[in-house]
């Protein structure tokens, strides 16, 4: 067997002196290492306690780690409340399950004045934006508006309108699909994102107002009840378009139909933003010839929320000509006596369970060319 012999082993371990040598200067580099150390620490120390906090943080942590636009204010409770821009990159998911949080406080921190938040749905061009900016004139704080378009469609309005910067992150819409509860769900989400926003009504481009802007707010805000229209018809384009596949989730009895221009109070909105469930039930069973639009919220609210709907809608529309599209109304048609006739033709309806003369706020369909005459009778006829 090979061994190292003692001379052999001295050459692999250095002899004892050049061992006292190396640990010399092992000692002298320590104890000139922190005397260095203690030169920095002090220096630092000294200069860090002349400076704020956040230089003092930043010594440590690099200021780019911390860029942010905020100045002071980080998490402002003002940008909470209500966001001032309503571009986002949020999904659909991310949205409504942002939307439907609810403060579990009754009182809230600050002054909360309700206001109604106005959805319009429309393809793109908005014929009527002139007679609806002399309806919000003077009531800013009371009202906030909601767009959606085709998606990237530009809305040609001055900055000084009430449409100026108003449009919501949009997708493709067709027309009796599920893309359009979507729709619906996407206007109220981004509404419910204001906190302020109390009921939401639901406008098409060829909507317009009737009544002045006091008369909508009060008649709205002091409401008991929702206004979408929901009602039980035995026939093809009633029960007809129920699918047994629903059930037991959604029985016939259950069925209701309606017009989609709702209005909605703030704890409705949250609920439909808020469910998944019987919203897939449709997407996947309320097809073909079924419109979702038609079917999904008067039925989600007959099983649940019944009891806080007045089940009528306050926007009139005009079926008497039969066909799947309701009359529609140009310039020849406008006169008081036609409009007067929508605010009040005799009849009444339930309002807070009490019998009131305002059954409808608003009216559809215009065509583009009733616009002129209407402005001139808003003072006359509409009090705007
Ligand atoms: C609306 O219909 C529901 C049933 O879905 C009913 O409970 C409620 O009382 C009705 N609302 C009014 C104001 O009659
Ligand atoms: C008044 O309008 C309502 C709703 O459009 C309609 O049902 C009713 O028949 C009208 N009444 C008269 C007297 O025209
Ligand atoms: C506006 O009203 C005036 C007077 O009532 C009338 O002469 C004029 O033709 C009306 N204009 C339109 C666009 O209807």
């Amino acid at each position: 067997m090979w061994k190292l012999t003692r001379n052999e082993e001295e050459d692999y371990f250095p002899s004892s002196p050049r061992k006292d040598w190396s640990i010399g200067l092992m000692k002298f580099v320590l104890v000139l290492g922190i005397f260095m150390m203690g030169v920095v620490l002090g220096l630092c120390l000294s200069s860090t306690f002349t400076h704020d906090f956040n230089s003092r943080t930043e010594l440590f942590f690099p200021s780019t780690m911390y860029s942010t636009n905020c100045d002071k204010d980080c998490l402002s409770i003002k940008s909470f409340l209500g966001p001032k821009h309503l571009k986002h990159s949020m999904t659909d998911d991310e949205l409504f399950w942002r939307a439907s949080l609810v403060p579990q406080m009754e009182e809230y921190p600050f002054n909360r004045v309700p206001k109604v938040a106005f959805l319009f749905l429309t393809r793109g061009p908005l014929p009527f934006v002139p007679l609806w900016e002399r309806f919000f004139k003077g009531h800013k704080g009371l009202y906030s508006i909601y767009v959606h378009t085709f998606p990237d469609y530009k809305l040609n309005v001055n900055e000084d309108s009430a449409f100026y910067g108003r449009l919501i992150p949009s997708e493709e819409v067709y027309w009796g699909s599920i893309t359009l509860v979507d729709a619906e769900k996407r206007l109220l989400a981004n509404a419910l994102l204001d906190f302020s926003n109390e009921r939401f009504v639901l406008l098409s481009e060829s909507c317009i107002p009737i009544y002045n802007f006091p008369t909508v707010y009060e008649y709205l805000i002091n409401s008991a009840h929702s206004f979408v229209d929901s009602y039980d018809v035995d026939t093809p384009q009633g029960r007809g378009r129920y699918n047994r596949r629903m059930a037991p989730h959604i029985q016939l009895y259950q069925w209701r139909k309606g017009s989609e221009w709702f209005e909605l109070k703030r704890e409705l909105a949250v609920s439909i933003v808020a469910d998944n469930n019987y919203y897939y039930i449709f997407r996947k069973y309320c097809k073909p010839s079924c419109y979702p639009d038609e079917h999904y919220i008067p039925t989600y609210l007959n099983m649940f929320h019944g009891a806080l709907n007045a089940n009528r809608s306050i926007t009139w529309v005009d079926w008497s000509r039969g066909g799947p599209h309701p009359a529609s109304y140009g310039a020849p048609s406008i006169t008081a006596g036609f409009i007067k006739a929508l605010r009040n033709n005799g009849t009444f309806c339930m309002y807070n369970s009490k019998s009131s003369s305002i059954c409808f706020l608003f009216a559809r369909k215009f065509a583009p060319s009733a616009l002129a005459p209407l402005m001139n009778l808003t003072s006359e006829v509409m009090g705007f």
